[in-house]
């Protein structure tokens, strides 16, 4: 469904990628892994069109993402660091957000229970919590009821009822046969969660598979000491 094809990417001198080529998979939940610096985000933005490679090109569903950029209206993003103008209200945020997609937040009532945001439609961007931002951007990425879910980090800084429930309606869509794509660095919510792993280190795949695969590579049984074992090898 998504394939990176030779890309290339650096930043000044720092080569991050070189020739960098894999493909994730269709209705499948993919972590992308890897140490601080290691390329997820940049890999990400690459796919978003934010960030443009020196070389080479993605392609969603047999289509170039730089020929045609229809494709951004079947992802939701939840950025590592969610920014909005500090100056709009939530309920702003969200209807600015509507107007750009051109497509209606249709699950916005449902998630704004689960996520106990309700109370801070009124309030302004630059006024909310930093688990509170975290919450609205989950909110807008998941809103719009996309195919392709991209989750930089999702649970981070969001407090436990909370991570909890978006969790479980993260496993919802999964079960919905989504094609989501998962950033995190605890383990444990990547071994409850995804069902293939894309490893990077410094700008290189070292793997890519099922979690069983990795498992079996490694002779680990718990995915910590799979990657552990993968990194020091
Ligand atoms: N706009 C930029 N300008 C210069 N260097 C950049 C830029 N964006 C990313 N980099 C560099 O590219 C490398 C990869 O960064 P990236 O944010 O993709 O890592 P990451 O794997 O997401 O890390 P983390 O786990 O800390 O979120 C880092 O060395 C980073 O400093
Ligand atoms: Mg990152």
């Amino acid at each position: 469904m998504i394939r990176f094809e030779r890309i290339y990417k650096s930043f000044g001198r720092r080569k991050l990628f070189e020739d960098l080529n894999f493909e994730l998979k269709e209705k499948k939940t993919i972590a992308i892994l890897g140490p601080n610096g290691s390329g997820k985000t940049t890999l990400i933005k690459i796919l978003l069109g934010l960030v443009i490679p020196d070389k080479g090109k993605v392609v969603i569903n047999n289509r170039d993402i730089y020929r045609d950029a229809r494709y951004k209206k079947i992802i939701g993003y939840m950025p590592q660091i969610p920014e909005f103008p500090e100056n709009l209200k939530v309920r702003e945020i969200i209807s600015m957000i509507e107007d750009i997609r051109d497509q209606k937040a249709i699950r916005l009532k449902e998630l704004l229970d689960l996520l106990n945001l309700g109370k801070e439609l009124e309030k302004k961007f630059s006024s909310l919590s930093g688990g509170t931002r975290q919450k609205v951007g989950a909110l807008v990425a998941l809103a719009f009821d996309t195919p392709l879910l991209i989750l930089d980090e999702p649970l981070v800084g969001i407090d436990p009822i909370s991570a909890y429930r978006l969790k479980g309606f993260i496993l919802e869509e999964k079960k919905r046969d989504k094609t989501v794509i998962y950033i995190s660095h605890i383990m444990n919510e990547v071994e409850e969660i995804a069902d293939e792993v894309v490893f990077l280190t410094d700008g290189k795949v070292i793997f890519e598979g099922s979690l069983v695969d990795l498992k079996k590579k490694t002779g680990k049984v718990r995915l910590e000491e799979a990657v552990i074992c993968l990194l020091s090898s």
